[in-house]
């Protein structure tokens, strides 16, 4: 049994989890759920966590009396109060002659981890319906992350996507090795760059010729810096007159999220800017599904503008594309939001 700590958006770690699984062909139950957890019953190599953009880290779920460590542990709490470590200290100094690394937060990050080499040696306390135990066996790799973000070339800072973002994408359109995508938006070739990484073939594309130049540099640099095979593809065109012979596995893309909104707009406002994205993107993912291979699934983020006490959200339903799921990721402070929505044709 694991423990999978989970990134800020738990709905949307879940849902990028099950497919993951599913494509994997990879047995799962999930017997609990915390806030920010989940404890699940599979056989995994926890290494797995490279291929997850949605999870923090995994431990192996273990009676606290039979953790063994050695040299300087830690203590991370998930849904308990910070006095238990003193308790959890107490029980592991019985069993281990370890030396407790403390922190003043009450969870260690990755990078904390990572630098204090801590992975088997980081004990997880994670409470829902009942308090389990874990220790962590891999976390994500925060300077890989990193690297992927400012050692590229090209970089657009606020315009691209998260990497995080990204990698949960590609993992919710369910793709096989040697599958090909298409983003009909590919701004700089963030989303590119995850599906690469994962060999998986792609083809780029964006009506500004900067941004499809831009993100073949990127993908050439990431190409050599990780010796990847698979092939990649771009175009300069606008998406409704967009060409291809080509038939993809999947669709996965972040899309024009309308004008940037610093300020808070009227409700009239939102509502003119949504129907006016609602009518570009019925027509966009028209065309788009007919570049799509039967069955397969469209991932796309499209916006949702929130004014001082109403959300407005786009509602499409573009014909031969059945909308499968929606998650909602919205920054409390932000104006404008995003939603992903899964569509499968
Ligand atoms: C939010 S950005 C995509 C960012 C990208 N996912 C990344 O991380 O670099 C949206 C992109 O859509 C492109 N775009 C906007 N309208 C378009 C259209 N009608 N057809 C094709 N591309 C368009 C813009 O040039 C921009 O690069």
């Amino acid at each position: 049994m694991y423990a999978f700590v989970l990134g800020k958006n738990k709905e949307l770690s879940k849902e990028e989890l099950s497919c993951y699984f599913e494509t994997n062909n990879i047995k799962f139950k999930i017997i609990n759920e915390g806030n920010d957890f989940l404890i699940i019953d599979t056989k995994i190599d926890p290494e797995i966590i490279k291929d997850l953009g949605g999870t923090l880290k995994i431990g192996k779920v273990t009676p606290l009396e039979d953790i063994r460590v050695e040299g300087i542990y830690g203590v991370s709490l998930y849904g308990v109060p910070s006095h238990t470590v003193f308790r959890v200290k107490k029980k592991i100094k019985e069993n281990n002659k370890a030396k407790l690394f403390i922190t003043r937060k009450d969870k260690l990050t990755a990078v904390e981890i990572v630098m204090k080499d801590l992975i088997g040696r980081e004990v997880l306390v994670l409470r829902s319906k009942k308090i389990y135990y874990a220790i962590t066996q891999s976390v994500y790799d925060p300077f890989e992350y990193k690297k992927l973000d400012v050692e590229r070339p090209n970089q657009r800072g606020m315009l691209s996507i998260p990497i995080r973002l990204s990698k949960i994408m590609i993992n919710l359109a369910k793709l096989k090795k040697g599958d090909t995508i298409l983003d009909p938006f590919c701004g700089y070739g963030t989303i590119l760059q995850s599906a690469l990484l994962s060999g998986i073939n792609v083809y780029g594309s964006d009506k500004d010729e900067d941004c499809t130049e831009s993100a073949e540099l990127n993908i050439e640099w990431l190409k050599e810096q990780y010796k990847i095979k698979a092939k990649h593809k771009f175009k300069t065109s606008d998406v409704l007159d967009l060409e291809t012979e080509d038939k993809f596995d999947a669709i996965v893309t972040e899309s024009y999220l309308g004008p940037p909104l610093r300020k808070s707009v009227t409700e009239e406002r939102a509502q003119e800017i949504i129907d006016e994205l609602n009518t570009f993107y019925e027509k966009a993912l028209e065309k788009l599904s007919t570049v799509l291979k039967k069955g397969k699934r469209i991932i796309i983020i499209l916006p949702v503008i929130r004014t001082r006490d109403k959300t407005f959200r786009m509602s499409i339903e573009p014909k031969d594309l059945k909308l499968i799921k929606k998650i909602s990721d919205i920054h409390p402070k932000h104006i404008t939001g995003r939603e992903i929505f899964i569509f499968e044709k």
